[in-house]
């Protein structure tokens, strides 16, 4: 039997450089990987133009909002923008509506997404107390998300100390993941007075000595989201230093844009806000020298009139993030390995996942081809997420993704959304039996 399809023409990253090595896909995976001439039979062949092809991109900060919120986006059109913006894996927040409190809300979730989505999914949760970790789990929850400025309906407070740690010895007792929101809201200004700076450093600042202080008393995994301060990110690195589990990542917003280089209005409204441009650079800084392990788009789509109306914090950026950070690789600003590393093996290693992260026989046939040298102006209004706005829109990128597959599947082609929903797999996280 042949095998389905034969890449060729393509030049392959292989965890260093770009090489010239094709492969073949069977049943969904890497069936063979060789040089052209030694390629086997397939039914198909992929012509990848001397483009270059990587492993999938993985976005481990998606919010894919469906259920109460499906007018800002649903399953299938936040699975369309990520593929369309060369994501082949991506991790769902639980502020949805209802929130991911507890296992049935899960599982519900899981089952809804399963005929709908273009991408691989993995499903976060917010316990609604510690008695639900272990149901969680059990349920597939592929880590675990508090916000600690404002919590979820119906779970308990994690801005406590003594709740904090007792969710993290659980988490650490199930060997899972917890992600943080490192806000703390006792420091937020008064809105009417401090405006969009309402949110200061000091909040991120002393959110995140309550975690590494959690996170060593009871020696959990933690993960910081979208650090924006360079104080912040001091205190991460240094933790590290001393042996703490703490990883973080960085948004495109919060290392692109500042409050110099951006006009703020509603449409830039996002938490954490937008910083100072030193703040900016030394997450940039981070990025680059690796004290933040990964990039996340913190894609969070909402309808353009809640935008204007009700200055509703964040934006889309499933369709942004991959050619702002290879625009950044063609300026010099940044290495295709250490983007490879922040996009695709960091995130594979951190959040466990199973049989991807590379391009290797027996792998999942998760792969971006993308034309590195095509320059495109980002376009909102051509956006695949419900949300057409961008506080990049209009941006010069060099960089842009040329096609999508998922699971062997072609799922972006050519500026179009070519896959079935459905084709997506919904990640079943990484329970151990206990
Ligand atoms: O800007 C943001 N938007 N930050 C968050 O933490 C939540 C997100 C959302 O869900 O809209
Ligand atoms: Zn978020």
């Amino acid at each position: 039997m042949k095998d389905d399809i034969r890449i060729v023409n393509a030049r392959m990253w292989d965890g260093f450089s770009l090489v010239n090595l094709g492969f073949t896909l069977k049943g969904g995976r890497i069936a063979r990987i060789a040089a052209d001439s030694h390629l086997p039979e397939a039914e198909r062949t992929f012509d990848a133009m001397g483009m270059a092809v990587f492993p999938g991109f993985i976005d481990s900060h998606v919010h894919l909002r469906d259920f109460g919120d499906s007018h800002k986006e649903d399953f299938l059109s936040g699975t369309g923008a990520a593929v369309a913006g060369g994501f082949t894996t991506v991790l769902d927040m639980p502020n949805t509506s209802p929130p991911v409190t507890t296992a049935p809300v899960l599982v519900e979730r899981k089952q809804k997404a399963r005929g709908m989505i273009l991408s691989n999914v993995g499903f976060y949760s917010s316990p609604a107390t510690i008695d639900d970790v272990g149901a969680l789990s059990g349920a597939g929850s592929i880590a675990f998300k508090v916000y600690l400025a404002s919590r979820l309906e119906g779970t308990i407070d994690y801005s406590n100390m003594a709740q904090l740690k007792n969710l993290m010895s659980r988490i650490r007792s199930e060997k899972g993941l917890l992600v943080i929101h490192a806000e703390d809201a006792t420091f937020f200004l008064k809105k009417e007075n401090a405006g969009i700076d309402y949110r200061p450093v000091k909040a991120e600042t002393v959110a995140i000595d309550k975690v590494i202080e959690a996170a060593n008393r009871t020696r959990c995994s933690v993960h910081i989201a979208h650090i924006s301060t360079m104080r912040g990110l001091r205190k991460v690195t240094m933790a590290k230093m001393d042996g703490t589990d703490i990883s973080c990542e960085s948004s495109p917003h919060h290392s692109l844009l500042d409050q110099e280089n951006t006009s703020m209005s509603s449409l830039t409204c996002c938490v954490p806000p937008l910083r100072s441009r030193s703040d900016r650079e030394a997450v940039f800084a981070g990025i680059v020298n690796g004290s933040v392990e990964m990039i996340a788009s913190d894609h969070a789509p909402h309808s353009l009139e809640e935008k204007q109306n009700e200055m509703v914090p964040g934006f889309p950026g499933l369709e942004v993030t991959l050619p702002l950070m290879l625009d950044m690789v063609s300026k010099g600003a940044l290495t295709l390995k250490r983007l490879c590393e922040l996009m695709i093996s960091y995130p594979c290693a951190r959040f466990n996942l199973k049989d991807r992260g590379e391009i290797r026989e027996g792998y999942w046939g998760d792969f971006t081809i993308v034309n590195l040298k095509k320059k495109n102006r980002i376009r909102a209004d051509k956006f695949h997420s419900k949300a057409k706005y961008s506080p990049f829109d209009g941006r010069d990128v060099t960089g842009s993704v040329y096609a999508t597959f998922v699971k062997g599947r072609t799922a972006f082609l050519e500026n179009s959304l070519v896959g079935t929903p459905g084709m997506g797999e919904v990640l079943e996280g990484n329970a151990i039996p206990s």
